[in-house]
């Protein structure tokens, strides 16, 4: 396995469910509720593994590498596309299913979670390929298949701070007295 190749299955699984809810009746409110549900939950269950596996793996690559400014830049990015992710889910919640509203802000989810991965894919999951052999992504592709099985009813989202989040990563990756963080230098985009 190689957890690229997972987060590129999970990405294909959100656009799959996103053209499913685009071709179902508005009249079938009942259905429509589901299918944006289980999507919803999978979106937030997702970006939370690649927050607890995934990101913080690139950053510790990207660290022995001495390319922590390109791995940190990226990861600043996602966490900040999380956010705006979970954000745009919480907006779905507020409208009528079915209503033009409603498919208005299942529209922007979609822009917004199609924009992240598009940005996801080209970057992080690339440079995670060239500074990572395939046991280590055989490795964390286990614990990424482990996380979104044990936690398949769904986590709470919880939006993060991008820089607050990097540093925290970085401190568990870096040796103690190894040298001082990179991120301090950071500005949020
Ligand atoms: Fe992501
Ligand atoms: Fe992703």
């Amino acid at each position: 396995m190689d957890i690229t190749e997972l987060i590129l299955d999970d990405h294909h699984e959100q656009r799959r469910l996103f053209a499913i809810l685009e071709q179902i009746d508005p009249a079938e409110t009942d259905v429509l509720s589901a299918i944006w549900h289980r999507l919803a939950s999978f979106l937030e269950l997702h970006a939370q593994a690649e927050e607890e596996i995934f990101y913080p793996a690139l950053l510790k690559a990207g660290i022995a590498a001495r390319r922590a400014g390109g791995v940190e830049n990226e990861t600043l990015d996602a966490i900040h596309d999380h956010n705006e992710i979970r954000d745009a889910i919480a907006e779905v919640a507020r409208h009528q299913v079915g209503a033009d509203a409603w498919y208005a802000a299942v529209a922007a989810a979609n822009a917004a979670n199609s924009d992240h991965m598009a940005e996801e894919e080209r970057e992080g999951l690339t440079d995670f390929r060239r500074l990572t052999g395939l046991a280590r992504r055989h490795q964390l592709a286990v614990a990424f298949a482990a996380y979104e099985a044990r936690n398949f009813a769904g986590v709470q989202p919880v939006d993060k701070d991008p820089v607050g989040y990097v540093h925290a990563a970085e401190k568990k990756a870096r040796p103690a007295g190894s040298g001082s963080l990179n991120v301090g230098t950071l500005k949020r985009n």
